[in-house]
């Protein structure tokens, strides 16, 4: 159906202009689409009406198969935290390279590597190896519930942990406050038996974590918790809430897990560091792999010596063919080596920086949005209520039309590269100049789209 007005207008003029400027990436999609469901490998890389395809990247730009240059405040969705080809980091990979990815042996860079993390986050005493934060997250789980002897994980409703089936549970949040919370499958292929397992429990709410903790803690192992929910919205946690949550594991005899894949990189100890929380495991992941694929978990010496395989039959099973490979370890250690605190502190104060700017953008064009976050990670979201569950965060996320599409396309058409649901992230190679230009680009956008916004979502606009 052809739409006329305004919006339509406007609708067409995004997709018109990001069609010109991306041929290539359509006939490439094309013959994607004939080899790969969808045209694609990964859920989050997938957009309408079809991904810009890049090619190159250097420091903390990108280059498309056209020759479009992007600002990349996506960095392979924070995992990048050097930005594209940092140097030093290819430098030691390569080398490595030319020395041999993997013996299937032990290999001293993966106690090195070890090393440094256990100094860096203070609740790893040991730790070990995987492919990636979902792994990492798995083997997380499954520790506890061997040293608990208690099959139950309280997770977060809306809380992501990866793609393996335990936590395929609630993660889209219930968005409607007065319905009861109950666990829910969520995906096809997830077997209904995962529900004997978890549970769920409102982000930045003890009173609920307490009434599930009292009623079953018998049957509970351990919470699970990003201490930022980042695909939650990036809603960072209420005062007290971590604290209570290591209070409440401690009084009801339950492990307190802490998956930081993705806040890690907001102090050098992490986001356990900031709140002066200390869990009893942690899962990391992406940052800590210098762009290779990796995942660690870690935690109290107790709890990591069940893995130990010369305590024979009670030993957990922990194997992955890749798990420490050189190119990795050398990588990594490369880049958390360069993630010092100067250059944290960098980084988070460009994201509040770009997390203010955008602010005082959505304020000067009476939009009720707002852009969530801490330090070097961002999130706009398209209401001006305070979001302190992430079943908030999904009701505003409710019947926004094409809005949060178009935004997203305008923003690469203007040269901006960020994820489909407008999450930012700041790299160590980004200037102060790039996010003058990435507000730039946010100004314009919401310039393109407020005839959009006025007929379709007149709510948005204050009065
Ligand atoms: C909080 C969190 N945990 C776990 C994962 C899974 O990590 P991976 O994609 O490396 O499996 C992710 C991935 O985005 C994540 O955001």
């Amino acid at each position: 159906m052809i739409r006329t007005g305004r919006a339509a207008d406007v609708e067409n003029d995004i997709l018109a202009r990001y069609r010109e400027r991306t041929p290539n990436s359509q006939a490439q999609h094309e013959l994607a689409r004939r080899v790969l469901p969808g045209g694609d490998t990964r859920i989050s890389t997938h957009y309408g009406p079809y991904p810009t395809y890049m090619a190159t990247g250097e420091g903390a730009w990108l280059t498309d198969c056209d020759g479009n240059r992007y600002l990349d405040l996506l960095n392979n969705y924070t995992s990048l935290v050097h930005g594209h080809a940092p140097p030093a980091i290819v430098e030691d990979a390569a080398d490595q390279l030319t020395q041999g990815t993997v013996f299937g042996s032990a290999s001293k860079p993966q106690v090195e590597f070890a090393k440094l993390l256990i100094e860096r986050v203070a609740s790893v005493e040991m730790l070990r190896f995987t492919n990636s934060g979902t792994e990492a997250t798995m083997m997380m789980m499954r520790a506890a519930r061997a040293f608990t002897g208690r099959d139950v994980i309280v997770k977060i409703d809306g809380g992501y942990h990866g793609a393996q089936d335990l936590v395929k549970v609630n993660v889209s949040a219930e968005p409607d406050r007065n319905k009861k919370l109950e666990a829910r499958v969520e995906g096809r292929g997830v077997p209904s038996s995962v529900l004997d397992t978890v549970m769920v429990a409102p982000f930045n709410d003890l009173n609920a974590m307490e009434t599930t903790l009292a009623e079953h803690h018998r049957r509970i192992a351990a919470i699970i918790v990003e201490p930022m929910a980042n695909s939650g919205g990036m809603i960072p946690p209420l005062p007290g809430y971590l604290r209570g949550l290591r209070d409440l594991a401690d009084q009801y005899d339950v492990l307190l897990l802490f998956d930081e894949v993705v806040t890690l990189r907001l102090s050098s100890g992490g986001m356990q560091e900031i709140y002066g929380v200390v869990p009893d495991m942690t899962a990391m992941a992406k940052v800590i792999g210098g762009g290779f694929p990796i995942g660690a978990f870690g935690g109290k010496a107790a709890i990591m010596e069940q893995f130990n395989p010369d305590r024979a039959s009670e030993v957990i099973q922990h194997s992955g063919t890749f798990n420490g490979n050189n190119i990795t370890m050398v990588a990594g250690m490369a880049a958390m080596q360069r993630l010092d605190q100067a250059a944290i502190d960098r980084i988070n104060s460009l994201g509040d920086r770009l997390q203010a700017g955008i602010n005082s953008i959505f304020r000067s064009a009476s939009l009720r949005a707002r852009c969530h976050g801490y330090g070097s990670l961002q999130q706009i979201q398209w209401t001006d209520e305070d979001l302190i569950s992430l079943g908030d965060v999904r009701r505003a996320n409710q019947d926004l039309g094409k809005l949060p599409q178009l935004f997203h396309l305008e923003l690469l058409n203007r040269g901006i590269h960020c994820s489909p649901r407008t999450m930012f992230n700041i790299s160590t190679p980004t200037q102060e100049a790039d996010i003058d230009q990435a507000l730039a680009s946010v100004e314009a956008t919401l310039h393109t789209l407020k005839p959009y916004v006025s007929e379709t979502l007149p709510g948005l606009l204050l009065a």
